[in-house]
């Protein structure tokens, strides 16, 4: 009796605490209703509303999606925005050649006419948000099977989008929240003209590149610098050289005064994807199932990328930015791993699942609703696992292999002309076109070769025998079993791998380039492996899929209602979030404490001359030792980077970190490697998110660049020092 209200009260103080550790993704528009009071309490100086309002200028404003797959900050009256060198990439590498290497020394507009404009990037402000569920879910009842209410609230939210008042200029998109309850809608506007301004040199903007990728102690200045540009009337425009630099509502003051451990910080922008309120046994499948099986796969390719990388100079600089993302998920996944099986979240989740089981038990409407439901979706996960596995090995595999990419996209050709015909035909080609012949830079037979007689046998023998082509199993047994035969005659024939061949290919009438594009075996062996895979698993698991998110949405709601005294945040879905936090190392293991703070002391400790990932530049050097850090040091010390406990994931990349007053104190990239499952199981202890101090981007800005020009237009504050 005793021994049983001990546990109910751990039990008690778990969820308070909980419901006081900094977890959590939340609206920028309910923060005063649920986060206001704690956000205070953590040591925020300023209100909900200055952070979200549509009737006066907030923080909001100086916050934009970039490109879809980042955040960037407004930091000037001028429409510059600043956002990592990671996210900035695409566009540093672009306009880099052997003669201009900008992702080697890095790039810096010296006036307006210098910035560099980038076809195809865009940055989105989000003007409002607004709750329509009641709209979307319209007619809604729990006698429609999901397709049925799939479709109407489509038909619901299209009405919703249609009556909204809008701005010319304006746009609005919809979204669900917690699995489907809820929905809301967005009012945004995009600007389409964003030039680069600045980038530092790769081997301070990535220093310590894979190695260091998703580590703590981390010493990069991952930082780019862009700029919006309008009409002259200040309004949103595609690129024109008549267009001026854009004058924003709103652009972050700078904090000089730095962090101190506890400090209250909150980060602002994009996250793009997590499952927090999975069950227990869906997450006992990541942990043992799909994170191994795509971790070893990927193992497999990186292996084979890396050795050619290391021998073949030409082939290190086409590979290097498809190494790097193949890489970024391989390791996260592992630290995912790592995470879930050392904070024990299946056991933390099952120990949910009792307490929520047992109030529901208790409660005879709540039975009736509820009460099968833990045991219905294990049942389901458990149904689903194989299929789940199939997925992953077909997606892994298949985007590892160039050429069956390529295939791919000319079968879609052929079934684009049989179905549309040759008007059809022309517009999916122009599509395509650019692209394909575009990745022929970045192309390497000899590697692409070696992909696919490894992956090949991987797809081929660790899965069931019926989620494999027959057409690969016969092609095979004719080869005798041998891989690499088989890969020969594969890319015997180079026309899908050689720009001019495909090119010349592509200028054939639509009838004689069908007629080419079926004989191609890579193309004969896609199409099996498609239609293998849709007979298979897509078809036979479509079911079992809706069965799942029509149960996940019940869980949800369930766990909306039945654990009352938890507050809820929805999971990332790309849509502009508030994390909050305080500035604090970690316990990283046994013995193993880490500091919040890295300084440029801990670069050149890193530092090896030469090397591919953790060179440093001469100027950089020097200034270390002259210590010369004007006004950006701290007691003759330069600091780097900081961690805090905000919750993030990918998507906040570029996100500023605000202090107590919503100044920018820093630029969020990273998290610590303990703490990569937090996008599936927060925990506070070891949860860390990884941001450069702003100060080291003014520094190296500044100092280290000479771009002086850039810090005039910010504003520069000292909340701390208050002079
Ligand atoms: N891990 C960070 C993110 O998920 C940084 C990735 C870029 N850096 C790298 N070394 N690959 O995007
Ligand atoms: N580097 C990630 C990004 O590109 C952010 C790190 C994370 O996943 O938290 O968004």
């Amino acid at each position: 009796m005793k021994l049983t209200r001990l546990i109910a009260i751990g039990f008690l103080m778990m969820i308070a605490q909980a419901v006081h550790a900094d977890e959590g993704m939340w609206l920028p528009q309910l923060l005063s209703k649920l986060n206001e009071d704690r956000m205070k309490s953590l040591g925020m100086k300023i209100s909900a509303a200055d952070i979200y309002s549509i009737n006066k200028g907030s923080l909001k404003d100086a916050v934009v999606s970039f490109g879809g797959f980042c955040t960037a900050d407004v930091i000037s009256s001028k429409g510059l925005l600043l956002t990592n060198h990671h996210c900035g990439f695409d566009a540093i590498q672009n306009h880099s050649s052997i003669e201009k290497n900008y992702i080697r020394d890095g790039f810096w507009a010296k006036d307006y006419g210098q910035e560099i404009p980038n076809s195809g990037l865009f940055v989105t402000f989000i003007v409002r948000i607004d709750d329509v569920s009641a709209a979307a879910l319209k007619g809604v009842t729990g006698l429609m099977n999901e397709r049925e209410r799939q479709s109407l609230i489509d038909k619901n939210l299209l009405a919703v989008r249609a009556s909204v008042k809008k701005e010319e200029g304006q746009d609005v998109f919809t979204r669900g929240f917690f699995e489907g309850n809820q929905y809301y809608l967005f009012v945004t506007e995009t600007f389409r003209d964003i030039r680069l301004v600045g980038a530092p040199p790769s081997s301070i903007g990535n220093f310590g590149k894979d190695t260091d990728n998703w580590v703590w102690p981390r010493h990069t200045g991952d930082f780019s610098m862009f700029r919006i540009y309008a009409s002259k009337n200040n309004t949103a425009a595609n690129y024109s050289p008549e267009n001026v630099p854009y004058t924003p509502k709103r652009s972050l003051n700078i904090s000089l005064d730095g962090v101190s451990k506890g400090d209250f910080t909150m980060v602002f922008g994009f996250p793009g994807r997590t499952s927090e309120y999975l069950h227990s046994a869906a997450v006992e499948q990541i942990r043992t199932v799909n994170d191994p099986a795509k971790i070893a796969i990927r193992d497999k390719a990186l292996n084979i990328i890396d050795g050619f990388m290391r021998k073949d100079e030409q082939i290190k600089i086409q590979y290097a930015s498809k190494y790097a993302s193949i890489q970024n998920a391989y390791k996260k996944w592992q630290g995912e791993v790592l995470g879930l099986t050392r904070t024990d979240a299946v056991g933390k989740k099952k120990a949910y699942e009792n307490e929520f089981q047992k109030r529901v038990t208790a409660d005879a409407a709540m039975n009736a609703k509820y009460g099968t439901l833990l045991n219905d979706l294990a049942k389901q996960y458990a149904v689903f696992e194989p299929f789940g596995l199939a997925r992953d090995y077909y997606t892994e595999i298949v985007s590892k292999i160039e050429l069956l990419g390529i295939a791919s996209q000319l079968n879609a050709l052929v079934s684009t002309y049989e179905k549309n015909g040759e008007k059809g035909y022309e517009e999916r080609l122009k599509s395509i076109q650019p692209n394909l012949l575009g990745m022929m830079g970045e192309y390497s037979a000899t590697v692409d070769k070696k992909l696919f007689e490894s992956l090949m046998q991987v797809y081929a023998t660790a899965q069931p025998a019926n989620y494999v082509s027959p057409l690969l199993t016969n092609w095979l047994a004719a080869a005798g079993n041998n891989y690499e035969a088989l890969t020969q005659q594969i890319f015997a024939d180079g026309t899908l791998y050689d720009e001019a061949a495909l090119a010349q290919l592509m200028k054939q009438p639509p009838a004689e380039a069908v007629k080419q594009i079926k004989t191609f075996k890579a193309v004969q062996l896609i199409a099996n492996m498609q239609d293998t895979y849709q007979e298979q698993v897509q078809g036979p698991s479509a079911d079992i899929q809706q069965t799942l998110a029509a149960l996940q949405r019940t869980y949800m709601q369930a766990q909306l209602e039945v654990m009352k005294e938890k507050k809820f945040y929805p999971d990332a879905n790309s849509t502009m979030r508030v994390a909050y936090g305080k500035v604090d190392g970690y316990r990283a293991r046994d013995a193993v404490q880490y500091n919040y703070q890295t300084h440029l002391d801990g670069v050149m400790q890193k530092y090896i001359p030469g090397d591919y990932e953790f060179d440093v530049p001469e100027k950089l050097r020097e200034l270390y030792a002259k210590k010369d850090y004007g006004v950006y040091g701290e007691n003759g010390t330069m600091p780097v980077c900081f961690i805090a406990t905000n919750h993030t994931t990918g998507g906040n990349s570029g996100s500023p970190a605000l202090d107590a007053y919503g100044n920018l104190i820093g630029l969020n990239f990273d998290r610590a490697w303990e703490g990569t499952m937090s996008d599936i199981y927060y925990d506070a202890s070891i949860c860390r998110n990884i941001m450069v101090d702003i100060r080291y981007v003014l520094f190296i800005v500044d100092k280290f660049a000479d771009a002086g020009r850039l810090v005039k237009e910010m504003n520069l504050v000292h909340p701390k020092k208050k002079k």
